[in-house]
């Protein structure tokens, strides 16, 4: 198997060999955050966008950030680096440190600092194609989804409930209104409009959340970020997915209802095409 070299606390390791104490934080409580930023012919895909989300949630749970930007773009290339693929996934896990078990933030405490990168697997030509099965489920994650918390155990659940019912995502609802999938957000369109979650404490604000806009307003589509009713996504012309490995993904059909025509629609197609432009420009 390839073992490539993966960044963790200061030094370059193979992957097999990259070990934490048991006391980390991360592993204790699941206390750290994560990011994920896809790679294109070795370049960091909307760069400054995901190391502004990384600094706002290092804040957001108090870990001091170890590092300049520039030391992370640093650390980042040394690990596209040493990986033979062109087009990767990274993979950046801050853990607050090891120490004795107890839950408050303890003191003089060194973060743990993980960097991996993967090839990106990108949806195969059929699901470009015909689109993806989805499932609806209640959302019942915590009220903090907008932190990008390793904490995952909610949308491991939500990710489960999509495979079990053959399915590639759960969109979730809560108290009726859409919040997001798994690990993507969901758009709908609706006679020609563009209409996501608003960007609160009950979704993670995905990178391509401000890439959607700005692809909407350079293509001249509205787009509107408001509460979206169950009811409203059953009868949307469009749903779409968007996260950093999925890029912009159709939903062919909910709860084996088709969505639409239940073929992936224009604005798919325009909102996909310009996608691929931003990657190579
Ligand atoms: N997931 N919402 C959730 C809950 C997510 O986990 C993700 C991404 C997104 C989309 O964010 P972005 O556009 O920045 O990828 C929305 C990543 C890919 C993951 O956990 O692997």
């Amino acid at each position: 198997m390839h073992d490539p070299l993966v960044y963790l606390n200061g030094a370059m390791t193979p992957l097999s060999e990259a070990k934490i104490p048991v006391l980390d934080r991360g592993f204790i409580f699941g206390d750290g955050i994560y990011e994920v930023i896809p790679i294109y012919q070795r370049k960091l895909f909307r760069a400054e966008h995901h190391m502004a989300r990384l600094f706002r949630s290092l804040a957001s749970i108090g870990i001091t950030n170890p590092h300049t930007r520039d030391e992370w773009m640093a650390l980042i290339g040394q690990v596209i680096s040493a990986h033979p693929a062109d087009d990767q996934m990274v993979y950046l896990h801050i853990t607050r440190g090891v120490a004795k078990r107890a839950h408050a933030f303890p003191k003089d405490i060194t973060p743990t600092v993980f960097i991996m990168t993967n090839p990106i697997v990108l949806p195969s030509a059929a699901a470009r194609k015909d689109g993806v099965a989805c499932v609806s489920m209640e959302d019942k994650r915590w009220l903090r989804c907008e932190i990008k918390s390793i904490s995952l155990l909610g949308n491991v659940l939500a990710a489960q409930n999509a495979v079990e019912n053959d399915a590639v995502e759960s969109i979730q609802f809560r108290d009726g209104f859409l919040t997001e999938a798994s690990s993507s957000n969901v758009w709908i369109v609706k006679d020609g409009e563009v209409m996501g979650p608003p960007k609160d404490n009950l979704i993670l604000e995905g990178i391509r959340y401000g890439l959607i806009e700005e692809l909407c307003a350079a293509g001249g589509l509205t787009f509107l970020a408001r509460r979206i009713t169950r009811e409203e996504v059953f009868a949307a012309d469009e749903v779409l997915l968007t996260s950093a490995t999925k890029e912009v993904l159709a939903v062919s059909t909910i709860d084996g209802k088709p969505v639409g025509k239940g073929v992936p629609g224009p604005i798919y197609a325009t909102l996909y095409a310009a996608y691929q432009q931003a990657k190579a420009a």
